[in-house]
């Protein structure tokens, strides 16, 4: 346990679980972070974004903006970093942000899976994960979210857990500007497809880290 309750907080589902990240659980990260390189489009994430570069630095780069995102916490901003973890071992991230939580409800979500975990229904699993987390321990109003128009298998784990779209937007990737597409999944959506079989823990110690009353 440590003494710092965002890493002390825990999601659990049949399939996979969602860990605070530890210095720990990144050192046991850090290996599936140097295989997952993106080499070719479709280019999933905007600028500037470390798991584009082939080189030792983007290691540094990627724990260093783990690091500095964890220790930039105050009640009008976050983002809880978890690594997820399925059959004992780490392949990927799932992160949960809020931008004035306080007066709007809303998170954000990022996701990472490694290459080779991919396609087997983990993404869903852990947006699911991450979601129950926001609405259920956090009292989220609404999640958004949002991918390049081609990047399939974001937008449709949005679409299926019954996100409605939200409009467009634009972000580089690699330098070139791309339509994203945007996604809002409100409370009243999320409650008619909650699950029953995801546990939480460590929740109600971290609210006050988050400003959450
Ligand atoms: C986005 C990501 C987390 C999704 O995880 P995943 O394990 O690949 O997705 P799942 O296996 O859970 O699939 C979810 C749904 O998308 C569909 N899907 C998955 N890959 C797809 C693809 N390439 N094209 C079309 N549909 C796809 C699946 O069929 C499934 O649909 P279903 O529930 O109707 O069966 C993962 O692909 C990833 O890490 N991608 C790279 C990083 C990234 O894009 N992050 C998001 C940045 S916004």
């Amino acid at each position: 346990m440590s003494s710092y309750p965002p890493l002390n907080v825990a999601v659990h589902t049949p399939r996979l679980s969602l860990l605070g990240a530890t210095d720990e659980l990144l050192e046991r990260l850090v290996p599936v972070v140097r295989e997952g390189v993106v080499t070719e489009a479709p280019w999933p994430f905007d600028d500037p974004m470390s798991l584009y570069e082939d080189n030792p630095q983007r290691e540094w780069r990627w724990l260093r903006g783990v690091w500095a995102g964890r220790a930039k916490v105050s009640e009008t901003f976050w983002r809880l970093y978890f690594v997820v973890v399925a059959d004992g071992s780490p392949v990927g991230m799932q992160d949960l942000i809020g931008n004035e939580f306080a007066a709007f409800g809303k998170v954000d979500s990022f996701s990472w899976l490694a290459p080779a975990a991919r396609g087997r229904g983990l993404g869903k699993e852990m947006r699911q994960a991450v979601l129950h987390l926001a609405f259920e321990g956090l009292g989220a109003r609404l999640a958004a979210s949002d991918a390049f128009a081609d990047n399939h298998a974001s937008n449709h784990v949005s679409e299926s857990l019954g996100y409605r779209p939200n409009g467009v937007d634009w972000a580089t990737h690699r330098g070139s500007p791309a339509e994203l597409r945007r996604w809002l999944l409100t409370r009243e959506d999320w409650t008619t497809r909650r699950r029953r079989d995801i546990t939480l823990s460590g929740v109600a110690e971290c609210l006050p880290v988050l400003g959450i009353g």
